[in-house]
């Protein structure tokens, strides 16, 4: 029997990422993290000084790349032409260049690919912006996870804080709404909720509630 795969969609800092890999363990699907892997691409393009600009140098690392998500006994994490890159995707410097990397369509094309044939035979919780749009349109259950801008940098501000980085609040806050604009503004596959989806506002909820609610959706569904 084929598993039905559960795309999750939304703006950055949303939750998306933290919801999807506890859901993925609660059904026992496969989590798979698209930004990452938009990251990944990044993180070498800047390694290798190129302009993430430039659409046909960012082609051809590309292609002399490997991405492979791993799930290595419940740790999840990436690596790039068999380097774990799991924690230096994360940067800020990759953050603040990504939406760029991932605009371009021939980047978008391949990526996509990579992920429909990750969700080929089911059992997945997806994760990105354009899983219900674009990846996924025919989803078994599609959600658009939001929050405030406020929030969403309320969030980030105090997860760096607790791991002992520096933050700084209003400029997390312009970052997250930059970030939003270019993905939301992009001529390919922009950041929107698909007309099928679910829209779920987390800004007053926690984790463990949005977990609960999208568990319920797909247990009705099913
Ligand atoms: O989800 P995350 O914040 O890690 O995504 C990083 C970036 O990758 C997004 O801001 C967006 O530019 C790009 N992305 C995308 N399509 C996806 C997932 C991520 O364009 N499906």
């Amino acid at each position: 029997t084929t598993q039905i795969n559960i795309a999750i969609d939304g703006p950055a800092g949303a939750g998306k990422s933290t919801v999807a890999k506890l859901l993925a363990e609660k059904l026992q699907f496969v989590y798979i993290d698209t930004g990452a892997m938009y990251r990944a691409l990044t993180w070498k393009a800047i390694d290798e000084n190129i302009d993430v600009n430039n659409e046909q140098l960012l082609n051809e690392l590309l292609k002399q790349t490997d991405i492979q998500l791993v799930n290595q006994s419940g740790v999840i994490g990436i690596k790039l032409n068999d380097q774990d890159v799991t924690e230096t995707i994360r940067s800020a410097r990759v953050t603040n260049h990504v939406s760029y990397v991932a605009k371009h369509s021939l980047i978008r094309k391949e990526m996509v690919a990579k992920q429909q044939k990750l969700a080929e035979q089911g059992g997945t919780v997806m994760d990105g912006r354009d899983i219900g749009t674009a990846v996924l349109p025919d989803a078994d259950v599609k959600i658009f996870l939001t929050a405030t801008v406020e929030e969403r940098a309320r969030r980030r501000h105090e997860e760096q804080l607790s791991k002992g980085m520096p933050s700084d609040f209003e400029q997390l806050k312009r970052d997250i709404a930059k970030r939003d604009q270019l993905d939301s503004e992009r001529e390919i596959a922009p950041l929107k909720k698909a007309v099928d989806a679910i829209e779920i506002d987390s800004t007053s909820m926690t984790i463990e509630e949005v977990v609960e609610h999208i568990y319920a959706i797909v247990v009705e569904r099913n």
